[in-house]
């Protein structure tokens, strides 16, 4: 066999085969979890088998024509130009298909758009990088006040949530394939998505508008939670802040986070030494105007964006391989000392611009108006880590 022939064969084959490895792909977005998502993919199914089989026929008419035609020194045939029939034909029966496909998008693009059905509202804000979600008070789902989280969108199952997108600094993209398309988070700009589970569980997903350095760290994951555990989730974001026990390494940790961490990040109800509740600055601090609000941390899964796990490999597998019916108390079980991810959390405090590249040259801890753009070098001292790592397990 000729030798380009052969490796356009072997490349062919070895990413057929390659293509099909993967066993656990929750980004594919063939396997809707939703109605939305069946929506697209209801479109996506017969444009993809139609286009498939023109692609196939046209394939082997070229390799036909390419093969029985092949120059073998013949004279060149008869040249010919036009034939009416023929291109009208090819023009009209493309056209065809193309409209009936367009009947069916525009039906779904409309269905996609609709807001007058929603029953549950979540604010969506980008910045670098990370999401943030802000309950507003919905006293149904017993959202007394307003509820601000990161790193996981945790909703309702069967319930038709509305996201209001926008953005703080450029335009990001939000996607959690198995529940619905994408839609661009834009400053300055309010848009609309729709997201429905139906079954309990975790939906991965990432921004997908390229939003500089760390676009591709830039994460989300969307927890479907049955009613009564989104009940319970509800419950725990709006329950008090918990002191740390007197002279525990957790004290001492909160002392660190009021001198270091509490200029950027705010923990609602922690109160400063004198008594005044200590408010976050991040608008004076963080280029975005925004850093992650972290009470109930320990909530979470996952941190810095949702591109590292709170959860050790072990724990999260548990969680994340969980059937439908036990997933929600998994989940709800939080973020335990045994199952806390130390190596990476550790790793974040100590240099968090190591882990998650936010500067062209990690030496500048600065950009140029003053501001820091995500988190930044704080030189901790392993103590103080300690300390922090303790008192952030608090944080239920
Ligand atoms: Cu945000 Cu890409």
């Amino acid at each position: 066999m000729h030798k380009t022939l052969k490796s356009a064969v072997v490349v062919f084959v070895g990413s057929l085969v390659a293509a099909s490895c993967a066993t656990n792909a929750p980004q594919d977005t063939w396997q809707p979890k939703g109605p939305n998502a069946k929506l697209i993919d209801d479109l996506q199914q017969p444009v993809f088998a139609v286009a498939g089989i023109i692609g196939l026929i046209v394939a082997a008419a070229v390799t036909y024509t390419v093969i029985k035609y092949r120059d073998r020194g013949q004279p060149i045939p008869e040249q010919t130009h036009g034939k009416p029939a023929l291109e009208i034909t090819l023009t009209v029966i493309p056209a065809l298909i193309l409209a009936v496909v367009a009947v069916f998008t525009f039906g779904a693009i409309f269905k996609l758009a609709k807001t007058d059905d929603t029953e549950m509202i979540i604010n969506v804000t980008g910045q670098q990088w990370w999401w943030e979600y802000d309950y507003p008070v919905q006293n149904e789902f017993g959202i007394t006040s307003p509820i601000i989280s990161s790193g996981q969108l945790v909703m309702p199952v069967g319930t038709k949530v509305l996201l209001r997108e926008t953005s703080r600094d450029v335009i990001h993209s939000y996607w959690i394939p198995a529940l619905n398309g994408k839609r661009d988070a834009v400053p300055g700009r309010v848009q609309t998505l729709r997201l429905e589970a139906d079954e309990p569980g975790i939906y991965a997903g990432q921004c997908t508008e390229f939003c500089g350095l760390s676009h591709a760290n830039m994460r989300m994951e969307a927890v479907a939670l049955s009613k009564e555990d989104f009940a319970k989730w509800v419950a725990n974001q709006q329950a008090p802040y918990v002191v740390p026990a007197k002279d525990s390494l957790a004290q001492q940790g909160e002392t660190v986070f009021l001198n270091q961490c509490v200029r950027c990040h705010q923990v609602n109800g922690l109160m400063r030494a004198d008594g005044t509740p200590a408010i976050a600055a991040p608008d004076e601090n963080v280029w975005s105007g925004a850093a992650p609000n972290l009470s109930h941390l320990m909530s979470r899964n996952t941190f810095a964006g949702a591109a590292f796990d709170l959860l050790s490999k072990k724990c999260r597998d548990e969680v994340w391989g969980a059937p439908s019916n036990v997933v929600g108390a998994k989940y709800l079980a939080g973020v335990t000392e045994d199952c806390l991810n130390q190596k990476d959390l550790r790793a974040w405090l100590r240099n968090a611009p190591e882990m998650k590249p936010m500067y062209a040259n990690p030496a500048d801890l600065e950009i140029s108006n003053g501001k820091y753009r995500g988190m930044p070098y704080l030189a901790l001292s392993e103590d103080d880590i300690n300390k922090l790592v303790a008192y952030l397990l608090t944080l239920k």
